[in-house]
């Protein structure tokens, strides 16, 4: 019965779940579970259970069940998907849905194969993945389809992802399986090393956020954030500014630049020229730290823009697959 099959797109990120269907955002929310410890039962998810991290009791264990992009505690992931498959669909006995879901690049056939288990044990019927950075490119609408360079620069919370496509398939493409949260890192380890002082993760990625950039910016911001002192243990404030966080990135941007290097080395001079005219979109939450647009335009000598949807676009981009998978069947990947 046509029409009525539901059909989902879904982006599975390290930080990150985004679903949607149709032109629709069915829901974004972090891909973390709150579990009771011993019964393995769910009792909270996405940004409640997020804002439960580092304050619960011992019996309730706040998991983050995709590192890197890849499923890492197969059963809350499998429980999170099948949770909001019905969320989003209602109860799905008769009309089970029909679902898209990103996987990163490179990601091997065991990581894809539970992906593709995972959904179908939500209670999907047809299960197909896409390499995120294809689903990114589509859901920005670069002309994919034809002959052309289309460049894809995605920095997400677990791994970072460069592609170019053409003829609806990936030419030239690499990962990293890091991504925002070793930027976390970066900024933890430089409040250490040059305050003495320990942060947590949170209060690292609020640094990053709120007065954080790529570049110097002609604003400089400052936010103070509480600490543990690394000799008293003694809990102490410290001001950073846009300029200590710049700082503290610049290796982990390098790594962006070397990543982005590799994959314009291996691909075919008459693909790189469209590059150089359209530019490369960039995608995912790390395409919101200030001035990295500029910071990879200066360090990749081509034009690197963001999109409008960095967040959204990969599942955006997923349900778009669905309609076109006959198209697009050589880069879809079975489980
Ligand atoms: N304004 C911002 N500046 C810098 N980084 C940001 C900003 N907003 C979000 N981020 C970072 O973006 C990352 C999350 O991005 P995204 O949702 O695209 O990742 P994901 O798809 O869940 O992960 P992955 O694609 O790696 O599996 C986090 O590390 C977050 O800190
Ligand atoms: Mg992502």
């Amino acid at each position: 019965m046509p029409g009525l099959t539901r059909e989902l797109g879904i982006d599975l990120g390290t930080t990150n779940t985004v679903i949607a269907e149709g032109s629709q955002i069915l829901l974004q929310e972090p891909t973390t579970v709150a579990i009771v410890s011993d019964e393995y039962k769910m009792v909270e998810w996405g940004q409640a259970a997020q804002d439960m991290e580092g304050k619960v009791p011992e019996t309730i264990e706040i998991v983050h069940p995709m590192q890197h992009g890849v499923i890492a505690e197969y059963e809350v992931t499998e429980t999170l998907l099948g949770y909001l498959a019905r969320k989003v669909c209602g109860q799905m006995r008769v009309f089970r849905p029909r679902m898209m879901i990103t996987i990163p690049y490179g990601a091997t056939s065991v990581e894809a194969r539970a992906v593709h288990e995972a959904g179908i044990g939500a209670g999907s019927r047809e299960v197909y993945l896409i390499p995120a950075p294809l689903a990114a490119a589509l859901g920005v609408d670069l002309p994919i389809s034809t002959p052309s360079g289309n460049m894809v620069i995605s920095l997400g919370g677990g791994v970072n992802q460069v592609a170019v496509v053409s003829l609806n398939g990936i030419v030239s493409a690499d990962a990293s399986r890091t991504g925002g949260l070793a930027f976390d890192d970066a900024i933890q380890a430089y409040v250490r090393k040059r305050f003495g002082l320990i942060i947590a993760q949170p209060t690292a990625e609020q640094l990053k956020i709120k007065i954080g950039a790529a570049i110097p910016q002609d604003e400089q911001m400052s936010l103070e954030v509480q600490g543990v002192d690394q000799i008293t243990s003694l809990p102490r404030p410290v001001v950073l500014t846009t300029d200590d966080v710049v700082e503290a990135l610049q290796e982990s941007l390098t790594e962006v630049v070397k990543l982005a290097k590799k994959v314009l080395e291996k691909t075919p001079p008459e693909l790189i020229s469209d590059i150089i005219d359209r530019g490369a979109a960039l995608v995912g939450g790390g395409a919101l730290l200030r001035g990295i647009d500029k910071y990879l335009t200066r360090s990749l000598g081509i034009p690197v823009y963001i999109v409008d949807n960095p967040l959204t676009c990969a599942a955006e981009g997923a349900v778009k697959a669905l309609a076109l998978r006959d198209a697009l069947k050589r880069s879809l990947l079975a489980g």
